[in-house]
């Protein structure tokens, strides 16, 4: 058992921040047991560590990024989605044959999320088995939590990111056998790149591999209108892009996210629902690659759970705390179209990354008792000036904050500090 004292903040409900000044978590086996006002009597022997004024608050999850791609992060945004596949990504992609470049890039990568406090991750990895194997080892040896995609990906894509299904299967399963163990942090996640990407042969092998192991699943949704074209002709007998998912054992027949969701309307969201198909939300991405703007309010209304997502390198921000000003900014541009649909608020964008995302974890994302300590103290003393009250300092460090106000970071209970990484 551990006690630590803070100003805590989180939210159990989108409409409202559970703050609790100079409050106390209890922690024990990596869970919160408490959350106190004032320490119960029988805690009182208890170690405790006081964090002072700081904030204590949930870790954040990303929800979509693409490990592979951290090189392009902040490069050539001049082209759509398909073409900028083609000419950036695909590239920089076929790098990750070479396990050295990936050891050397992964890494980076990793002390990056580490840097912007983000404990949880789902991330696409690329075609190769080593390269997300060691990808894999990185994240175990930081201590952080991942479900990490190996991409599987057979057409409309360079020679170099092209496998059989026989190979694509073949290594699913060595990674799978290696990886996928019950409370493991570090995981499997099933991969195909997206329907453009993925022969039918590619898409049922998938499923198959979903449904045997009972494997998430994570891939692209109606990102862009061309895209969604191109679908269309690949897939003629679906009635929508995400039905053609479904068909191939892919969208919700285990739990599964889709990154995106600019277009999705009507039945495919009515599908996401009842399928409960999370939406991994990448406002920076879609602004990026002209895909257009999600609305994150019509999925709320919908009862489709929702998730924010960095999608390095499409987006070129890595803090899911930017990912929230986002997400609420790009509501705003849309109330202005259609005033039926209420921008976001701070306890909605807080909620969303936190509590809604972290659910695909498991008890992740808030600090209701039995959930897993995931936590963030924010030493945000340089940028409180005058008496702020504490959801305007925790509002104040998500607009204006940065990594340097982090001060100490928890997965599953534990300090992650990378200390030896
Ligand atoms: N759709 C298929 N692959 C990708 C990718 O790498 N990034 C984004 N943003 N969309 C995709
Ligand atoms: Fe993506």
């Amino acid at each position: 058992m551990h006690i630590y004292k803070a100003n805590i903040l989180f939210t159990k409900v989108k409409d409202k921040f559970d703050i609790i000044p100079n409050g106390y978590i209890a922690v024990e086996n990596g869970k919160v047991v408490g959350v106190y006002e004032r320490l119960p009597e029988s805690l009182c022997g208890a170690p405790i560590t006081d964090f002072g004024d700081k904030l204590l608050i949930p870790a954040m999850n990303d929800m979509h990024v693409h490990a592979p791609q951290y090189r392009n992060q902040g490069i050539a945004m001049d082209l759509e989605l398909l073409p900028w596949l083609d000419n950036y990504t695909f590239p920089e992609e076929s790098k990750y044959a070479d396990t050295a470049y990936a050891k050397r890039m992964y890494k980076l990568f990793v002390r990056d999320l580490w840097r912007n406090g983000t404990m949880r991750t789902v991330a696409f990895a690329t075609i190769h088995r080593e390269s997300t194997r060691l990808l894999m080892q990185l994240f175990q040896k930081a201590g952080m939590g991942a479900f990490v995609g190996k991409v599987d990906m057979d057409r409309n894509c360079p020679p170099t990111l092209t496998q059989t299904v026989a190979d694509a299967v073949s290594d699913n399963e060595q990674l799978i056998a290696e990886f996928d163990k019950e409370d493991a942090l570090v995981r499997p996640i099933i991969t195909p790149r997206f329907i453009p990407s993925c022969t039918p042969e590619m898409l049922r092998a998938c499923g198959e591999l979903a449904k045997k192991h009972n494997l998430p699943v994570q891939s692209h949704l109606s990102e862009n209108r061309g895209e969604i074209a191109w679908v269309k002709d690949l897939e003629p007998e679906s009635s929508s892009y995400g039905d053609a998912y479904f068909r191939y054992g892919l969208f919700g027949q285990t739990p599964t996210i889709m990154a995106h969701c600019v277009w999705t309307e009507g039945e495919e969201l009515e599908l996401m629902r009842r399928q409960r198909v999370m939406v991994a939300h990448c406002p920076t991405s879609n602004l990026n690659l002209s895909s257009g703007m999600a609305s994150v309010r019509t999925f709320l209304q919908a009862g489709v759970p929702v998730g924010l997502g960095s999608d390095i390198s499409g987006g070129h921000q890595l803090s899911i705390f930017k990912m929230m000003v986002y997400a609420i900014e790009v509501s705003k541009m849309q109330y202005c179209r259609d005033k039926s649909k209420a921008f976001l608020t701070l306890s909605e964008a807080f909620w969303i990354a936190t509590k809604s995302a972290g659910s695909f974890f498991g008890k992740v994302g808030s600090f209701e008792n039995d959930y897993e300590f995931d936590a963030l103290v924010i030493d945000d003393s340089e940028l409180n000036h005058d008496n702020y009250s504490l959801q305007h300092r925790l509002e104040r460090f998500i607009y204006i904050g940065d990594d340097r106000h982090i001060v100490h970071r928890f997965c599953r209970g534990k300090e992650i500090t990378l200390s030896d990484f």
